[in-house]
């Protein structure tokens, strides 16, 4: 039997899963199940990548300990990967100590065989993706991080470094002998254009500035960088160096190693150096998918416009998410995911074309045959030719599109046949054939063509919506068994007339996409709020934190940095810019989700604004409910905490922020009147 090793990547477990992740996964499942199904020895292996500084960071910022935060999360994606039915074999995490050990000993072997070396390092650092980059690609980014955008900081360490400048030629040298190696193809140029022809420089492979990671086993000062810990799980999880590595024989290499586009680099370079370097093979391909972007721009929990799929599924059902996520995406390239064109395609492609499909097949038997399927033996070839044609080849057809890793065609070979089913509904009109008692044998050809068309399309879908095959087989009125293996749909005609079909609910009921929508445009705003909520909280937390009086570990600042630099001299008509007016406080209420700021009610002579102030550790409501303050009237209004502020009161402060008052009129004027 022949074996097929495929792996996800582990992710992070920074924050909960979401629909991205999820896109992964389930095409890799989709994979793994096809592969299964085609009578391929499987091992399919996701995990989670626990180490390193952004989740030491996370685990500080809600109060734990990284370990016991990556457990929580860690616990969301094992949850979310049952609830989508992910047939994984193995999951890995980092912190497994079976993984522990093998970084350890794979770190070590490079040490002692001299591909591993210590040095020092200084270089442009992004905490956020763990990355160090040299000063091109910095310069080439726009001296920004070339992955995330973010700002690098200068790091300098002692540490060690892996010899990739040895090992790059012959990569290269691979990758122009393995077109196959790096897919999509303009992924293997980009590598080999951006990064490798360019010239490599060693990687530092150990960090010395904070400890949540695999020890260096002979200097525990130094941390595996995450991503040389990260890439040994592939191999850690099928026991390579450990006791038992049977699996590790039976699987390596890796028959696909699937990951997002942004992260092809560490596995096209960096892990085959690893490889060449520890005398393995190398994995057969890496394939680098798109993203899933939603309207347009990356999901990312700050700007709330994550998906979550545990909503999903709960509302439209497991198969109907995968089937989305399948198709709608060609698996190599960026998509789109809009709530419309969700609960279009539930509706159109699963309710009407397959749905309706099976329930009207399924009917006309009950209705023409008793419920019992009709002989074939009244065939017009060009009528049912093109059915029984693409239902034979559709096999071979899918075999195709999944070795080239797309899944997506390959659901899109289905619908065809499915499509072509319903034309021949119309072409055919079995209700007029059933008029006529001389065109029942007709009329029973056509049907028993459907249904069995529908076995096989019910055993092609399996891979993609495992839930499926199984109620359309049991309303077909078919056992698990010879007539619903991969084989079996090569052949047209198994089904035994005579056998009874059997009525059911609808395999994918109609959704009011009305509602459906309105439901899922409020999900996605609520999450806004929460995210603009949640920076507003965190920016007044920074600008505290970055209060020097509060820090007391740090040696107080030199007399002249305390003061803020003094402002250029401004003309009257800077000035003049400014619309300041004379205010008073209706209200005072505070913003729950914050902790500095009230949401005041102003009122200008007629109208009336809402402005949100930091000062909550400052003043009273009860000290400025009635008082007259001084307002910027032109200011940008500003959304914090899901409310918009329209404007700023002024207040005075002494340095540090240590007293903030706000400024008031001498005597009573009229709210609304202009300050000049
Ligand atoms: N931990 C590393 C991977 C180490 S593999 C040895 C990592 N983790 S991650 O959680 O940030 O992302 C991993 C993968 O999740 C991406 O490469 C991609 O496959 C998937 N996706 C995350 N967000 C996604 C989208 N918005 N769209 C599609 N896939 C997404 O990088």
């Amino acid at each position: 039997m022949n074996k097929y090793y495929i792996t996800t990547p582990i992710y992070y477990p920074s924050a909960n899963p979401h629909i991205g992740h999820t896109y992964c996964t389930v095409n890799t499942d989709a994979l793994a199940r096809f592969k299964r199904m085609t009578g391929h020895e499987v091992f399919f292996l996701t995990g989670t990548d626990e180490h390193g500084q952004k989740i030491e960071m996370y685990a500080k910022k809600n109060g734990c300990e990284p370990q016991e935060y990556a457990d929580k999360i860690t616990s969301g994606f094992k949850r979310l990967w049952e609830l989508m039915d992910i047939s994984n074999d193995g999951f890995i995490r980092t912190t497994d100590k079976r993984h522990m050990e093998c970084v350890q000993k794979v770190f070590k072997k490079l040490y002692d065989q001299g591909d591993i070396y210590k040095s020092e390092y200084s270089g442009h650092y992004c905490a956020q993706c763990e990355a160090f980059w040299t000063e091109t690609q910095l310069k080439e980014a726009g001296g920004v991080c070339p992955d995330c955008g973010r700002k690098t900081e200068l790091a300098k360490e002692e540490a060690y470094f892996l010899r990739v400048s040895k090992y790059a030629p012959r990569l290269i040298e691979y990758i122009r002998e393995n077109p196959d190696f790096i897919q999509p193809v303009s992924r293997a140029n980009e590598m080999l254009n951006n990064f490798l022809l360019p010239g490599c420089e060693d990687l530092c492979v150990t960090r010395s500035t904070f400890k949540w990671g695999v020890p260096v086993p002979f200097d525990e000062r130094h941390v595996v960088y995450v991503w040389v810990d990260a890439l040994v799980n592939y191999l850690s999880a099928i026991g390579y160096l450990s006791e038992d590595d049977s699996l590790y024989r039976k699987f390596w290499p890796a028959d696909v190693h699937i990951v997002g586009k942004e992260i092809i680099r560490f596995h096209t370079i960096i892990w085959p150096i690893m490889l060449m370097a520890l005398g393995l093979p190398l994995p057969k391909k890496i394939y680098g998918h798109g993203w899933l972007l939603f309207d347009g721009d990356k999901m990312s929990k700050s700007k709330g416009n994550v998906v979550d799929p545990f909503v999903l599924v709960e509302r439209y059902g497991v198969d109907a998410i995968r089937y989305f996520l399948l198709s709608e995406f060609p698996f190599g390239n960026d998509g789109n995911f809009d709530n419309a064109t969700l609960i279009t395609r539930i509706n159109s492609d699963l309710a009407n074309d397959l749905g309706n499909l099976l329930s009207r097949t399924v009917a006309m038997i009950g209705k023409y045959f008793g419920g019992r399927l009709p002989e074939a033996n009244c065939t017009v070839p060009e009528e049912d030719a093109p059915v029984i044609e693409a239902a034979v080849s559709l096999a071979e057809r899918m075999e195709r599109a999944m070795d080239e890793i797309h899944p997506h065609i390959a659901l899109a070979e289905i619908w065809k046949l499915i499509s072509l089913c319903n034309k021949y509904i119309d072409v055919t009109a079995p209700w007029v054939l059933a008029k006529d008692e001389e065109r029942k044998t007709r009329l029973g050809t056509v049907l028993y063509n459907l249904a069995e068309a529908l076995r096989i399309i019910a055993v092609a879908v399996g891979p993609f919506m495992p839930n499926t095959p199984k109620k359309m087989f049991e309303q077909l009125g078919i056992e698990e068994g010879e007539l619903t293996t991969f084989e079996s749909i090569k052949t047209f005609g198994l089904m035994k007339p005579g056998t009874e079909v059997k009525k059911g609910e609808a395999i994918f009921p109609r959704i009011d996409a009305k509602a459906e929508m309105e439901f899922l445009d409020n999900m996605i705003e609520e999450q806004r709020k929460k995210a603009e909520a949640m920076k507003a909280a965190e920016l007044a937390a920074e600008a505290k934190t970055a209060e020097p009086a509060k820090e007391p570990e740090k040696p107080a600042p030199a007399e002249e940095e305390k003061k803020e630099p003094e402002k250029p001299v401004i003309t009257y008509d800077d000035f003049a810019k400014l619309d300041l007016r004379v205010a008073k406080v209706l209200d005072c209420v505070e913003v729950k989700k914050s902790k500095h700021l009230y949401n005041i009610t102003l009122e200008l002579g007629e109208e009336k604004r809402t402005v949100l102030s930091g000062i909550k550790d400052w003043v009273k409501p009860e000290d400025i409910i009635g008082k007259n303050v001084v307002m910027v009237y032109n200011l940008a209004p500003r959304k914090m905490c899901g409310i918009e502020s329209c404007g700023m009161i002024l207040c005075a402060s002494t340095e540090g922020d240590g007293d903030v008052v706000p400024l008031t009129t001498l005597r009573d004027i009229g709210s609304g009147n202009k300050i000049r």
